[in-house]
Order: structure tokens, then sequence, then C-alpha cells
């Protein structure tokens, strides 16, 4: 077996008497896709802010390539700390509003990479030219650009520290249909380049397309996990098979004795 990129084991989060995240154990191999679905209020934000280093556990560990995640009171230290990088639903939420798209890329680039500004700024125009966002564009801010836009530059600041894993936490919710099959190509693209992804979507199909394997939380306990075909085929615990039910036309194949 393949040594795990990112392991979680018995986490679990309590704010107050909430228990956001209980008892979750998963674990991402090295250019392998997850996804982590669920409706809302079901944790999954919770969970991905603990993977990515912004948010430690209550209880359990996260172990990157082998090693703590919060040692002590910080997280992802050291040279590990550019290796997971995270998108969210609101590209505000890792973009400037008073930066260029550039701008926040090049940032980044200079703070990752630690190279000039000359350098920061050709490597920026460059990934963000990959992420389909051209030289005028690149120099606009945040709210000249259109919602896919905005998330693609997020995701192109992401990629500037040139990551092993990327969490994406519901990032295709906010934008139109055509930017969103956009952005999953992308995503595609990328994990073709070996990175891995950690999905988060209320969207199975988002879900199908880009995760091999899937979650599925409820009231903040993952209820099943299996490769995502299957669990979506053959959903095995009630909840799962509630949440595919629900989508319009899409129902679960017959389960086959
Ligand atoms: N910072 C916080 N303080 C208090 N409660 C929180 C906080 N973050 C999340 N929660 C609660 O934890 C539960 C899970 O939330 P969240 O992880 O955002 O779920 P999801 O992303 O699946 O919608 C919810 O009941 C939410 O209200
Ligand atoms: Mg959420």
């Amino acid at each position: 077996m393949i040594a795990p990129l990112l392991s979680a084991r018995g986490v679990a989060m309590r704010f107050g008497r909430v228990a956001a995240v209980r008892d979750a154990t998963l674990s991402i191999a090295p250019g392998e896709s997850i996804g982590i679905v669920g409706e809302s209020g079901s944790g999954k934000s919770t969970l991905a802010r603990i993977l990515a280093g912004l948010q430690p556990p209550s209880q359990g560990e996260v172990l990157f390539r082998g090693q703590p995640v919060y040692a002590g009171s910080i997280a992802y230290p050291g040279p590990l700390r550019r290796q997971v990088q995270m998108v969210f639903q609101d590209p505000y939420g890792s973009l400037n509003p008073r930066m260029t798209a550039l701008a926040a890329v090049a940032e980044a680039c200079r703070f990752h990479e630690r190279c000039s500004a000359a350098e920061a700024n050709i490597r920026s125009l460059d990934l963000l030219a990959r992420m389909g966002i051209g030289p005028d564009d690149a120099r606009k801010k945040p709210r000249l650009l259109s919602g896919g836009q905005r998330q693609r530059a997020s995701v192109a600041r992401a990629l500037s520290a040139s990551p092993a894993l990327l969490i994406a936490d519901e990032p295709t919710s906010a934008i139109d249909q055509s930017a969103q099959a956009q952005l999953l190509n992308l995503f595609h693209g990328l994990l073709g380049q070996g990175l891995s992804i950690i999905l988060i979507s209320h969207d199975l199909a988002v879900i199908r397309y880009l995760a091999r394997r899937v979650h599925v939380m409820r009231d903040g306990e993952i209820v099943e996990t299996g490769d995502t075909a299957d669990v979506f085929d053959h959903p095995q615990h009630p909840y799962t098979q509630a949440l595919i039910a629900s989508i319009p036309g899409r129902r679960p194949k017959e389960n086959r004795p």
C-alpha cells in the first residue's frame, strides 16, 4: 500500500454543545481525489479547515506525510505549510478586493517561492493564463472579474505554492454552469498532473466527475465511505440513499442481491 499523503484519525470538533465533527477517519493517497458530501451543517467545512491546518481539532490526529499537522500551536510546521492549500466557496476568502488578481497571485508566489517581484509577475501571469485568465483580466480587481474568473484566480493563488494537496470547499457552488464546467476541467487536468484533491460539495455530479472515493457526512459523522461509483449506484446507508434520491431525475441503480 502507498503511504497516505494525509490521514486523519478519530478527529472531532466541538463548538460549545455542537459536535460539528465526530470521530472522522479518512486518508488520501498521493495523486488521489476524494470527495466529501453531505447536506448543509453536516460538518464538511469544519473537517476541511481541520485538514487544511486552519483549525486544531478538539480530538484526534491529522498526519501529513506521516508527520503531525498540529505540532504544538503551529499547524503544518516548516516546509509542510505550502504543500496543502485551500480554495473556498467564496473566492473573496482568498482574494484581497483591493488587489488585482495578478498582484494576489504574485504575492503568494513571492511568499512561498521567495522569488523576485519580476519573477513572481511572470510566473503569476503564466499560472493565471493556465487558469484561462489572460493578461488584461489578470490586471483587474476581483469585483471586475466574473465569479468563475475569481474562483479560477483563487485556484491560481493556491497553486502558486506548488502544493501537493488542494482542499476545495464548495468551489463551484457560487458560479454559473459554464464556469463550473471550466473549473471542473481544470481540476481534472491538475489531477492528471499528480495533484491530490479533497473536494467538498453537495453536488453529487461534481463529486462523481472528480472523486475516486467519497465520504458521506451526516451530523458530523462519516456514515458511508467507498468508491464513488459504488456508493452512488449502490448506497448502503439510508442517509446516502435519501441524498441520492433527492436529486431530480436521478435514482440509485437497483441493489441486486
Ligand atoms: N466557528 C463555529 N462556531 C460555532 N459553531 C460552528 C462554527 N463552525 C461551524 N459550526 C457549526 O458546526 C456545524 C457544522 O458546520 P459546517 O462545518 O460549516 O458544516 P457544512 O460545511 O457541512 O455546512 C453546524 O452546526 C455549524 O453551525
Ligand atoms: Mg460548508
